[in-house]
C-alpha cells in the first residue's frame, strides 16, 4: 500500500549520469513508484504507459498546487531548486476545467497542424541559414557542437518568433534557461532568474501593447481587450510557459535523433534511402528518448489507487514520460532498443488528456525539417566523440546533453 513504509523509494539522480538505468528501476518499483526529488521532496512517479494513460485523464489529479498537503504544511521550501518548475505561475500547464480551457484555446489556435504548416518556408529558412554557417564555423576540422550551433537556435528562433521575442534577448535567456533547469543551480538564484525571466517577459507584453504585431503575444494581449478573457499576468506567464515547453523539448527532440541515427547507421541508411520515413524516425525518438523526463505537476484531491499502491489525498503525483517510453508492457520486449521500422510507435512523449501537447505539431514539424537537411548537406557527418563521453545536464525534468560535439566529414 502507498503507506507501506518498507517500500523502496528512489532518489532522482540530481546529475542525471543514467536515464535509461533510472528508468529502468522506476518501471520496475511502478506502475507508481515512491520517489525522492533532489532537495528530498517525496512524491509518487507514474512509470508505466497504460497507467500513464489512465491517470492523466483521472479528474482526481490536478495541477492546482494548492492541493499539494506538504506545500499547505509548509514543507516546500520558496527557494527549492525545482521550485519554478512545480510552481510556474497561473497559466494552462497549472489551471484545471474550464480555467484551462479559456487559457489554453488561443494558443491551442495559433499551433493547429494547419497554422504550423504555414510557419514551413519560415523553418525551412532558418534550417538553411544555420547549415550554411555550420559549415563556415567547423573550420578544417570539421568539428563542431551541433547543439549550440543547429539543435538551439532553430527551436528558439522559431518560438521567439512566434511570440515576436528580439533576437537580441536569446544569448540572455540561454544562460537563464540553463540555470533555471539546473537541479544544482542554488534556490536563491532560482528565484533571482524567475524574476529576471518575468522582467523580461513583462517588458515584451509592454512593447506589444504599445506596438502591437503579427505575433501570438499580440493576439493573446488583443484577446485580453476584447474579451476580457486574458489578465496580463496570465498572458506573461503564457508566454513564458511557451517559450520554456517550446525549445528545450525540440531542441532534445533533434539531439536525441541525430545521436541515435548516428549511433545505429543501419536505420540512417533506410532513412536516406527513403525505406523508412523521418516521421518515423521522429517518432521512434520521442519514445525511446523523450524530452521530456518527468512533469512535476500533478496533485491528489482524493484517494486514489493504481493497482496495490495508493496515492493518498494530498500526494504530490510526477509523470515519468522518459521510464513510459520503455514499458515492455506497451512497446514489447524490445522496447529499450531504438528501432525506427517499430509500427506502431504509440507513445506519450507528448503527454495525453486535457494537457497534451499543443506544441507537438510545431516540434514535430522543426525536427522533420532540420533532420533530412543536415543528413543530405552532411552525408558524412559523425560523433566527434566516444558516444559514452556524451552527458546529461543535471536537469532532472529534461532529457538534455551539454553539448553534441560532431565532424561534419
Ligand atoms: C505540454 C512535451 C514541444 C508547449 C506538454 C506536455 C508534454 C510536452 C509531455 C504535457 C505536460 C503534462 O504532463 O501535463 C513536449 C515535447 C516537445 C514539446 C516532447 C518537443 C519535442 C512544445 C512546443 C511548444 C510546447 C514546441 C510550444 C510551441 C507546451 C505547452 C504545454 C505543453 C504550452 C502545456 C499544455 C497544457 O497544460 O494545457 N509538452 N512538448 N511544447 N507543451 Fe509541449
Amino acid at each position: 500500500a502507498g503507506s507501506d513504509e518498507s517500500r523502496e523509494v528512489i532518489t532522482l539522480d540530481p546529475l542525471v549520469r543514467d536515464l535509461a538505468e533510472e528508468g529502468a528501476r522506476l518501471r520496475a518499483a511502478g506502475p507508481v513508484a515512491a520517489v525522492e526529488l533532489p532537495g528530498g521532496v517525496p512524491v509518487w512517479a507514474v512509470t508505466h504507459h497504460a497507467e500513464g494513460r489512465k491517470l492523466l485523464t483521472d479528474s482526481r489529479l490536478v495541477k492546482d498546487i494548492s492541493h499539494w498537503a506538504a506545500w499547505q504544511r509548509g514543507e516546500i521550501p520558496k527557494t527549492w531548486p525545482l521550485i519554478g518548475l512545480a510552481d510556474p505561475g497561473p497559466s494552462m500547464l497549472t489551471f484545471d476545467g474550464p480555467e484551462h480551457r479559456r487559457l489554453r484555446t488561443l494558443t491551442a489556435q495559433a499551433l493547429t497542424p494547419r497554422r504550423v504548416d504555414e510557419m514551413r518556408p519560415r523553418i525551412e529558412a532558418i534550417t538553411a541559414e544555420l547549415l550554411d554557417a555550420l559549415e563556415e564555423s567547423a573550420g578544417d576540422m570539421g568539428r563542431v557542437d551541433l547543439k549550440s550551433a543547429y539543435a538551439y537556435p532553430l527551436p528558439m528562433a522559431v518560438i521567439g518568433g512566434l511570440l515576436g521575442i528580439d533576437t537580441a534577448q536569446i544569448p540572455r535567456l540561454r544562460t537563464l534557461y540553463d540555470g533555471f533547469f539546473s537541479s544544482l543551480t542554488p534556490g536563491e538564484d532560482v528565484q533571482a532568474i524567475i524574476g529576471e525571466l518575468a522582467a523580461i517577459f513583462g517588458s515584451v507584453i509592454e512593447q506589444k501593447k504599445a506596438a502591437p504585431g503579427d505575433d501570438l503575444t499580440s493576439a493573446l494581449l488583443g484577446a485580453a481587450e476584447e474579451g476580457d478573457s486574458l489578465s496580463d499576468q496570465e498572458v506573461l506567464s503564457t508566454v513564458q510557459v511557451l517559450i520554456t515547453a517550446g525549445h528545450e523539448t525540440t531542441i532534445s527532440l533533434i539531439v536525441s535523433a541525430v545521436v541515435a541515427l548516428l549511433t545505429h547507421p543501419e536505420q540512417l541508411a533506410l532513412l536516406m534511402s527513403g525505406e523508412v520515413s523521418w516521421e518515423a524516425a521522429i517518432e521512434e525518438t520521442l519514445r525511446w528518448d523523450a524530452p521530456t523526463t518527468h512533469v512535476l505537476i500533478r496533485f491528489a484531491t482524493e484517494d486514489v489507487t493504481v493497482g496495490d499502491t495508493v496515492i493518498g489525498k494530498g500526494d504530490g503525483v510526477i509523470i515519468s514520460y522518459g521510464a513510459m517510453g520503455r514499458d515492455e508492457a506497451q512497446h514489447g520486449p524490445r522496447a529499450s532498443e531504438f528501432d525506427i521500422t517499430r509500427t506502431p510507435t504509440r507513445h506519450l512523449a507528448f503527454g495525453h488528456g486535457p494537457h497534451v501537447c499543443p506544441g507537438a505539431p510545431l516540434s514535430r514539424l522543426e525536427a522533420l525539417v532540420a533532420l533530412p537537411a543536415l543528413f543530405e548537406r552532411f552525408p558524412g557527418l559523425g560523433l566527434a566523440v566516444d558516444p559514452s563521453e556524451l552527458r546529461n545536464k543535471p536537469a532532472v525534468t529534461q532529457n538534455e546533453l551539454y553539448e553534441l560535439p560532431v565532424r561534419l566529414r
